[in-house]
C-alpha cells in the first residue's frame, strides 16, 4: 500500500490554483444540461413552477452533494474506486460503488458524445450557410437526415471524441485546465452577447413569464423526478466526477467557497440560457415545447430569418460545442483517472482504451435514430435507445449513486473528520455543521422520496 501510495503521489497532478479548479470545475457542471436540456425539460414541465422546484432541489440536495464529493476526493486524493476503498476498507462493497461512477459516466457520455457530435456539425454547417434559401420544414429536415444517417452520426461522434481524448491525453494542467481556461470564458462572453441580443426581440417578457411565472397546474409527479435528475444532472453529482476533479486539490482550498461559485454560475447559465432561446422561439411564433428539436430544428429555422443569422448561428453552435466539450472531459477523465490509479498503464494508453471503449458503447445511440441497430427498441421499451439510456441515468443512476455518496459521508464516515476536511480552507466554521444537517438528512430523505414516487410506491398529485 505504502509503495503504491508513493508512486501516485509522484504522478498525481494537481491544478495549478484556485481560478483553474472553478473554471474546470463549472465547465463539466456547466454543459449541454444548462443550454440544451434545461430550457426544453422547463418548457415541457411547466417553466416557472419546474424552475422553482429545479433551484430548490439545486441548493438543498445538489449542492450538499456536490460539496461531499469534493470533500471526499481531496481527502483521499484518490478517484473514485480507489477513494471509496481508502476511506472504507479496501474490500469492501463501497468499491462497488466505484463502479457504478464509472459505468455511469461511460454510458453518459455514449449518449451525450452523440449530442455534442451534432453540435460540431451544426457549428460547421452554420459557418457554410446550410439554411440560406431553405424552407422551414428543409431545415427541419437537416436534422432528421443527420441523425438518421447511420454513417454521419458515427462519424461525427467520432470526431468529436477524438477532440475529447486529445485534451485528457494533454493531462490536468495542461489539458483539462488549459482547455477550461479558454473555453469557459468565451462560453460567457458568447451567451452575454446573446442575451443582450434577445432582451432587444418583442417576446422578451414573454419568454421572462414562461421562464418564471409558476403554474402549478403543470406540475406532475414526473416533473418532480425530472427536476431533481435535472439538478443532479446540471451540477454534474452522482458519478464521482466531483471526486476525481477534488483530488486534484490541494489542502488550503476552500471547498465551500469555491463550491458555491460553481453552483450560482451553472444556475446563472442555465436560467441565462432559457431567457436567450424562449424570447427568439416567442418573437418568430414558434412553439416552446419543441423537445429536444428545439435547439436543432427550430432554432436554425429563426436564425435563417433574421439578419445577422449566419454569425448568430455559428457563435449559438460554439456555445453548446465549448460547453459540451468542458463537460465531456471531465466524464472521460474519471474513466482514466481511475485506470491511472489502479493499473500501471500510461495516460496515452488509457485515454485511448477509453475513447475507444466510450465510442463502441455510444453506437447503439448514435443510430437510434437511424434504427440501423435494434429497430424493435422503441416499440418494446416504448423509448429509443439514446433516450433509455438518458432516462437510465439522469433519472436513476445519478440520484441512487447521488444517496449512496450522502450515506457514506453523512452515516458511514465519521462526522469530525468530514466537517474537518470540508471546513479546512474556510474561516466561516458555521458552514460545516448546516452543510453536514442537510447531507445526512435532507439530502437523503429528498431522493428518497422522489425516487420512491418514480417508483409509483408513493404517490403524489
Ligand atoms: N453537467 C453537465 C451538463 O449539464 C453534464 C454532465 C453530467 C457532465 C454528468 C458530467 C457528468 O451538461
Amino acid at each position: 500500500m505504502s509503495s503504491d501510495t508513493a508512486t501516485l503521489s509522484k504522478s498525481h497532478e494537481h491544478w495549478t490554483g484556485k481560478v483553474g479548479f472553478i473554471l474546470s470545475t463549472a465547465g463539466s457542471a456547466i454543459g449541454l444540461g444548462s443550454l440544451w436540456r434545461f430550457p426544453y425539460i422547463a418548457g415541457q414541465n411547466g417553466g416557472g413552477a419546474f424552475v422553482i422546484l429545479y433551484l430548490l432541489f439545486t441548493f438543498i440536495i445538489g449542492v450538499p452533494v456536490f460539496l461531499a464529493e469534493l470533500t471526499l476526493g481531496r481527502k483521499t486524493q484518490k478517484s473514485s474506486l480507489a477513494g471509496y476503498s481508502k476511506l472504507t476498507k479496501p474490500s469492501s462493497n463501497w468499491r462497488l460503488l466505484g463502479w457504478v461512477n464509472i459505468l455511469t459516466c461511460a454510458l453518459i457520455l455514449s449518449f451525450y458524445g452523440v449530442v455534442s457530435g451534432w453540435c460540431l456539425s451544426y457549428t460547421l454547417m452554420s459557418l457554410n450557410q446550410f439554411s440560406l434559401g431553405k424552407s422551414p420544414e428543409q431545415i427541419r429536415e437537416v436534422f432528421t437526415i443527420l441523425s438518421s444517417s447511420p454513417g454521419i452520426s458515427l462519424l461525427w461522434f467520432a470526431l468529436f471524441l477524438i477532440i475529447n481524448g486529445g485534451i485528457i491525453n494533454s493531462g490536468i494542467r495542461k489539458g483539462i485546465e488549459h482547455w477550461s481556461k479558454i473555453l469557459m470564458p468565451a462560453l460567457f462572453i458568447i451567451l452575454i452577447a446573446m442575451f443582450f441580443y434577445s432582451i432587444t426581440l418583442s417576446g422578451f417578457g414573454e419568454a421572462v413569464r414562461f421562464v418564471f411565472y409558476p403554474d402549478f397546474s403543470k406540475l406532475s409527479g414526473g416533473s418532480v423526478l425530472n427536476a431533481l435528475g435535472m439538478a443532479f444532472f446540471t451540477l454534474s453529482v452522482g458519478l464521482g466526477i466531483l471526486i476525481t476533479y477534488g483530488s486534484y486539490m490541494r489542502p488550503k482550498e476552500n471547498i465551500p467557497y469555491n463550491g458555491f461559485w460553481i453552483t450560482l454560475m451553472t444556475v446563472f447559465v442555465s436560467l441565462m440560457a432559457a431567457l436567450t432561446i424562449f424570447p427568439i422561439v416567442f418573437t418568430y411564433g414558434m412553439e416552446p415545447t419543441a423537445g429536444s428539436g428545439l435547439v436543432f430544428q427550430t432554432l436554425p429555422i429563426i436564425f435563417a430569418k433574421i439578419p445577422a443569422g449566419l454569425l448568430i448561428s455559428t457563435v449559438f453552435f460554439a456555445l453548446l460545442l465549448f460547453a459540451a466539450l468542458t463537460s465531456t472531459i471531465s466524464l472521460l477523465e474519471v474513466l482514466v483517472a481511475n485506470i491511472l490509479e489502479n493499473y500501471s498503464w500510461s495516460r496515452a494508453k488509457a485515454t485511448t482504451f477509453s475513447t475507444l471503449l466510450i465510442f463502441i458503447i455510444g453506437i447503439p445511440s448514435a443510430l437510434a435514430g437511424s434504427k440501423a441497430l435494434f429497430p424493435t427498441w422503441s416499440a418494446i421499451y416504448g423509448k429509443d435507445f439514446f433516450s433509455t439510456v438518458d432516462y437510465l441515468t439522469a433519472s436513476w443512476l445519478m440520484p441512487l449513486s447521488g444517496l449512496c455518496v450522502t450515506i457514506l459521508a453523512g452515516w458511514k464516515l465519521k462526522k469530525c473528520v468530514m466537517i474537518d476536511e470540508f471546513s479546512m480552507g474556510t474561516n466561516n466554521k458555521w458552514l460545516g455543521p448546516l452543510w453536514y444537517f442537510l447531507l445526512k438528512w435532507l439530502a437523503p430523505l429528498a431522493v428518497i422520496v422522489v425516487i420512491l414516487q418514480e417508483a409509483g410506491i408513493l404517490k403524489f398529485n
